[in-house]
């Protein structure tokens, strides 16, 4: 019916529905509080309206009617909270097996670059029914990844890591924008987000790949020499990686971090930041030596060292290397 009249965008992720019922209640409750008031206030001004010879009486106020005009919104409001703290946190906590797809922003397009090594621009082909997880930086201004059909949006900053995630529930070509502001070709930074059925998912995926991410970030740290200190044997002067991805660190400060995906962005660019419990500040910056999608492989290497089975990979460029993680390893 509504169908040459859209006030939606399509719904086609697993998020969509619950925003649009988060969205519709607020609207519904503003709706019902917005006639109430004009109601009450028309009524009140001809129920109240002077008159030639009636002498007003003073309303002294009513507890239990304070008490109701209190508690009753005190309540709804709690239901709001509630209701939006879930959508949210769903929102913005990814899926542990979630499929990642590295984003790297720029004026003015979109580069996205999937875990198995497939390279797109301004394109990027997702399964139906499978948790995507964007890991998404920019290589100049703050720009803003908008895909409406999914009501998932999350700006992507110059110099460190936001992450997005979406199931997708659709298949279907979706638009992608920037919803931030960044220059003359703003508005055309745009793309499409391509949901295929996982037969032919697999069948694109088959197709163009230079390598998983993983391997050219392992050949990466093998050219720049990274492996002469991070030795896997931990006799380097540099921490041992293996197995340190997604751990608590503890830090020569006394600090305690996460080994996320920024934590190892920091770490290459600025690794005097957080220097690892035991160890000097002596690794130099890589600041300027490697490029975005280059910082973007080398966390995909750190991370395979700590995912044994499918999506993780060998773990053999560090010598001694036969302490890896092993379970599961057959796959692949
Ligand atoms: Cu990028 Cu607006």
């Amino acid at each position: 019916m509504f169908d040459n009249f859209p006030l939606w965008p399509a719904r086609a992720s697993s998020t969509a529905g619950n925003v649009d019922a988060l969205f519709i209640f607020l609207l519904i409750v503003s709706g019902m509080m917005t006639l109430l008031i004009f109601t009450a206030v028309v009524y009140f001004a001809a129920r109240y309206r002077h008159r030639k010879g009636v002498l007003a009486e003073q309303i002294e106020g009513s507890t239990p009617l304070e008490l109701t005009w209190s508690i009753i919104p005190f309540g709804v409001f709690l239901v709001i909270f509630a209701w939006g703290a879930i959508v949210y946190f769903n929102g913005r906590t990814p899926p542990r097996d979630a499929t990642e797809v590295y984003v790297v922003a720029k004026q003015w397009m979109w580069k996205l670059e999937h875990a198995e090594g497939q390279r797109e621009i301004n394109e990027l082909h997702v399964p139906v029914g499978r948790d995507v997880k964007l890991i998404m930086t920019s290589q100049d201004v703050i720009h803003s990844f908008f895909v409406p059909a999914f009501r998932v949006k999350q700006d992507v900053l110059p110099g460190r890591y936001t992450v997005l995630w979406f199931r997708a529930t659709k298949p279907g070509t979706y638009h992608l924008f920037c919803a931030e502001y960044c220059g003359t070709q703003h508005s055309g930074m745009i793309g499409d987000i391509v949901v295929q059925e996982p037969a032919q998912y697999e069948a694109w995926m088959s197709g163009g790949s230079t390598g998983p991410l993983s391997a050219s970030g392992e050949k990466i740290f093998a050219e720049l020499g990274c492996a002469t200190c991070h030795r896997s044997d931990s006799q380097g002067r540099g921490p041992n990686l293996l197995g340190v991805f997604g751990k608590p660190v503890q830090l020569e400060d006394g600090r305690i971090v996460t080994a996320d995906e920024n934590y190892v962005r920091e770490s290459i660019l600025d690794p005097g930041a957080k220097v690892v419990k035991g160890f000097k500040p002596v690794m130099p910056t890589f600041q300027g030596l490697v490029s975005e999608e280059q910082v973007n492989a080398l966390v995909a290497y750190v991370k395979s060292l700590s995912q044994p089975g499918p999506g993780g990979v060998k773990t053999a460029a560090l010598p001694a290397s036969d302490s890896a993680p092993a379970k599961g390893n057959q796959v692949q």
